[in-house]
């Protein structure tokens, strides 16, 4: 039987977060240089962008370039920000045809004026589109976020328009970057590596975490559907215990 028939539509997670690693990698295998391996990845990020779509899923982040990449070597930095503007420029007839709207987390002011000028122009260009909202993550880094949040609360407070008892879960997930877009329940980490790398770490408290060895350029449709298909199967109890779930 086909993977996809596979998918309870009714159960579908309407967030799937995914850590999108293993290019270099991918590259090494195939005797090609690191960046390759980034070319190759954006075949991955329309598929499985398409696949979402397709499904029903409602959001889908994707962790392209945590603060901490910008410690690779300038080379490499240099490319992925070209690829960026390339890829945006490249897809936005794509997105629009699958009505697919994009958004962006992280601190985007500080990438280079080439590549924000291109993600604005394609937030811009898809902002009426309805069916899935790709949210690429971006110079993002969920400790600048938290820190973030909490500065913006703090000053608030001083300015006595907030009282800091009043400070919640959902006055904090307000102030996070991904306002208003629910947590992810499904994160997604391609390559066998099994760490978090300072992503969405407020939004992933309960998320279900799966891990699969694919090196991302490899990841296609059906590997998503995997992903979902597990998902499917786990059960979240949220501090509960099974006899509870209805
Ligand atoms: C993920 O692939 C892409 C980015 C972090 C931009 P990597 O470039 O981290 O690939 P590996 O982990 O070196 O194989
Ligand atoms: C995490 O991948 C960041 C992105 C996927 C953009 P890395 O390859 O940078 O993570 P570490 O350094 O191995 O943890
Ligand atoms: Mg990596």
């Amino acid at each position: 039987m086909d993977l996809k028939s596979q998918i309870i539509l009714d159960k579908l997670p309407r967030h799937i977060a995914i850590i999108m690693d293993g290019n270099g990698r991918w590259a090494k295998q195939h005797g090609k240089p690191r960046v390759f391996g980034h070319r190759n990845g954006v075949k991955a990020v329309r598929e499985t962008a398409e696949a979402a779509a397709e499904l029903g899923i409602e959001y889908l982040t994707l962790y392209a370039f945590s603060t901490e990449n910008w410690k690779r070597p300038k080379l490499e930095v240099n490319a992925l920000m070209t690829l960026l503007v390339e890829t945006i420029q490249n897809e936005i007839d794509t997105l629009n045809k699958n009505n697919i709207k994009l958004h962006a987390i992280g601190d985007v002011a500080k990438l280079p004026s080439k590549s924000l000028k291109a993600l604005q122009g394609g937030i811009e260009s898809t902002k009426n589109n309805q069916r899935l909202t790709l949210i690429l993550a971006l110079n993002y880094s969920a400790k600048w976020e938290i820190l973030e949040a909490t500065r913006q609360l703090a000053r608030q407070a001083k300015a006595g328009l907030i009282q800091p008892d009043a400070i919640d879960d959902q006055i904090f997930s307000n102030t996070l970057s991904t306002k208003g877009i629910p947590d992810p329940e499904l994160l997604i980490r391609t390559s066998g590596e099994t760490r978090i790398s300072n992503f969405l770490l407020w939004q992933i408290a309960y998320s279900e975490l799966y891990f699969t060895p694919t090196l991302w350029p490899d990841f296609q449709k059906e590997h998503l559907y995997q992903a979902i298909i597990d998902f499917q199967h786990r059960e979240r109890r949220f501090g509960k215990i099974s006899e509870q779930l209805v």
